[in-house]
């Protein structure tokens, strides 16, 4: 695979990739309008979506945090590819066949300096995965397959889940993929082997029902291995350690199946095993996901949100099912703390009798699940009453007691018209007035800081309505090359005030011009390829996908509009330099100098004149 890929293909990949799908593989998008898409930022924490994407010109930008690309600079940013494994990663998608070029036999390699390691180590689960499906039917793996149907999951349901069994031998999976030809060093990195302590390479599950665990695309990129035999010494559940590919933090195991449902629905269900995602997708609850051996945290939800698109307006819910057990209670109370605007959206369903989904399930089948998710209550009332709980309300001592252990609770909801709803039913409760619960619910939130609310991005630019105007025909020229081009290719650099505005003229420029550019991704691409700093090709981002200021499509009298308003300082000022000259000048004894100096001033002051005229055009 020595050579580079050939440039026609990158442009093609380009054209055939639909960002948008690329992008809401990871993130929840919606219409934005004006060809737009918007979400919640993948690569900074956000609270309203200011990701936008515009697959026309196949470029996103976070008005947020000023990242921005195209399908390929998506794909190095959020996972870590190398440029060459982007394009070979969307290219397939794509069903294109890639060309290397090979010069002079170097083969080009990725920013990381670490080529392929990330595609390496997919690859690998990949081939893992179908390993250990393979071993599945083998007599040997009996006691999996009674495992699963024991717990009511068939062969198609086994296979939806990619259900597989790691046999029982020291190297079989180590011998499978060293001779598809990975290294040591590839398996140990994915976590699929170790060194023994002899020192020899062995594999990480062995006798164990494994589930391959993917990425919201859909990659394999660890597995999770229950324990089958009673003589096996290990724990009841062995995941994939920390790798490249696998971040306990941030995997939700079932997320690839689920988040199509998740964004439909804007509900989501986390229960705490492999079973209990399995069962509640068969059983027609299609949003659940876990964890996969760690707690549910702050990282989750930043990933769940995304596919939630979880905003102000739209109301989310996320269900926590527990089996009633003090740690899943103690999970759900946690993600109190994690994130207040959550909280208003979260509910927590308990199974009975302490069954898990999958035991539920199994008892009383799969409506019994779907009832189970049904009857959630929402997670605040469910802290306070457990809170509530703890005291004996029969007396006043602990109906007092109760009241103060509610207050900090209630004071931390941040959805007023919530809390007033709540003290007025625990009130009643309390056999307290409403005032007196409110004015302890004060009191609890008084020494609580200020939320600290971000000032909105603003910048300067917007401000001023000649960069504003310089910023919109730039745009033009990116979004709509083809109408812009011939009025924005003959007028220079000069009338750019700002140095990364200018950068962007001039790659435009170095990119061959806008009037010869088809309007698409390749064109963004090529502009912002010729851009000689980051500043300036992240602007190129930004302002292929900022919608124009006109709410039509834009047409020659805009673009020459706007370019007359950004040039008329420029030329006025050159009148004024002239006249000072022309002053400075005795037209006795330079008459030559004069007359030609006063003939350019003639023909200036007619340009600043027809340019008043077209940029006094009411456009907007
Ligand atoms: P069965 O009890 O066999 O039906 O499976 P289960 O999924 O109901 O098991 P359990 O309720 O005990 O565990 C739920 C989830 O917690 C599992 O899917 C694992 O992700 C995790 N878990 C359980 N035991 C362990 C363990 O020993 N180690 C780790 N790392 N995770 C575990
Ligand atoms: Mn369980």
């Amino acid at each position: 695979m020595a050579g580079r890929i050939r440039d026609a293909d990158i442009q093609l990949v380009r054209e055939r990739v639909d960002i948008a799908e690329v992008i809401g593989e990871r993130v929840t998008l919606r219409n934005a309008g004006g060809g737009n898409l918007k979400g919640l930022c993948p690569f900074h924490d956000e609270r309203s979506p200011s990701f936008n994407v515009t697959p026309a010109r196949g470029v996103y930008h976070c008005f947020g945090c000023g990242v921005g690309g195209d399908a390929i600079t998506f794909l190095t940013e959020l996972d870590g590819l190398t440029f060459v494994e982007a394009i070979e990663r969307l290219a397939a998608r794509a069903g294109l066949k890639l060309t290397y070029e090979d010069i002079d036999g170097r083969v080009r390699r990725g920013p990381s300096g670490q080529p392929g390691l990330k595609q390496r180590l997919l690859e690998a689960h990949t081939a893992a995965a179908l390993f250990y499906t393979g071993q599945l039917v083998e007599p040997e793996a009996q006691i999996a397959r009674r495992f699963l149907a024991d717990r009511g999951f068939d062969r198609d349901a086994a296979a939806t889940f990619g259900c597989g069994y790691a046999p029982d031998a020291w190297d079989a999976l180590t011998k499978h993929l060293r001779a598809k030809g990975f290294t040591a060093e590839e398996l140990t990195g994915a976590g699929l082997a170790k060194p023994s302590r002899t020192g020899n390479l062995i594999d990480r599950f062995r006798r164990r029902l494994v589930w391959p665990i993917r990425d919201s695309s859909g990659s394999t990129i660890g597995f999770g291995a229950r324990k089958l035999f009673e003589d096996d010494q290990g724990p009841k559940y062995l995941n994939t350690p920390e790798t490249p590919l696998y971040k306990k933090s941030q995997v939700l195991y079932g997320i690839d199946l689920a988040r199509r449902e998740i964004a439909k629905t804007g509900r989501v269900v986390i229960v705490e095993g492999y079973t209990d995602v399995m069962a509640c997708h068969l059983a027609g609850v299609p949003v659940a996901v876990a964890t996969c051996g760690t707690a549910f945290g702050a990282e989750h939800i930043r990933i769940l949100r995304r596919f939630l698109f979880d905003s102000e307006s739209a109301n989310g819910r996320i269900v926590f099912t527990f089996d009633g057990d003090e740690a899943g209670q103690r999970a759900a109370l946690k993600a109190f703390d994690e994130e207040q605007r959550f909280v208003s959206q979260t509910y927590i369903a308990v199974t009975p009798d302490g069954q898990d989904p999958c035991e539920l399930r199994q008892h009383r089948g799969d409506a019994a699940v779907r009832e189970l998710i049904e009857r959630h209550t929402p997670l605040v009332q469910f802290a306070l009453d457990r809170e509530i709980a703890k005291h004996d309300l029969d007396t006043a001592e602990g109906r007092l007691h109760a009241t103060r252990a509610i207050a900090p609770l209630l004071a931390r909801v941040k959805d007023r018209g919530l809390v007033d709803e709540y003290i007025g039913d625990y009130a009643g409760r309390l056999g307290k007035e409403k005032a007196e619960l409110r004015r302890a619910v004060a009191g609890a939130g008084a020494d609580r800081p200020a939320e600290q609310v971000p000032a909105p991005r603003r910048s300067r630019d917007a401000d001023s309505t000649q960069l504003r105007a310089q910023r919109e025909v730039l745009k033009l020229a990116l979004q709509a090359p083809q109408v812009a081009g011939p009025y924005f290719d003959v007028v220079d650099a000069t009338p750019y005030s700002d140095p990364n505005y200018r950068a962007v003229r001039e790659a435009v420029e170095a990119a061959g011009g806008a009037a010869k550019a088809a309007a698409g991704a390749n064109w963004i691409a090529a502009v912002s390829g010729a851009c000689t700093e980051i500043a300036a090709q992240a602007l190129v981002n930004e302002l292929a996908v900022e919608e124009l200021r006109l709410d039509r499509e834009p047409d020659a009298v805009y673009v020459r509009t706007l370019l007359a308003r950004i040039q008329r300082p420029v030329v006025e000022a050159e009148v004024d330099d002239l006249k000072r000259r022309l002053q400075r000048i005795n037209p006795s004894t330079d008459k030559d100098e004069y007359m030609s100096l006063f003939g350019k001033l003639m023909g200036l002051e007619q340009h600043a004149r027809s340019l008043r005229d077209q940029a006094a055009n009411a456009v907007e």
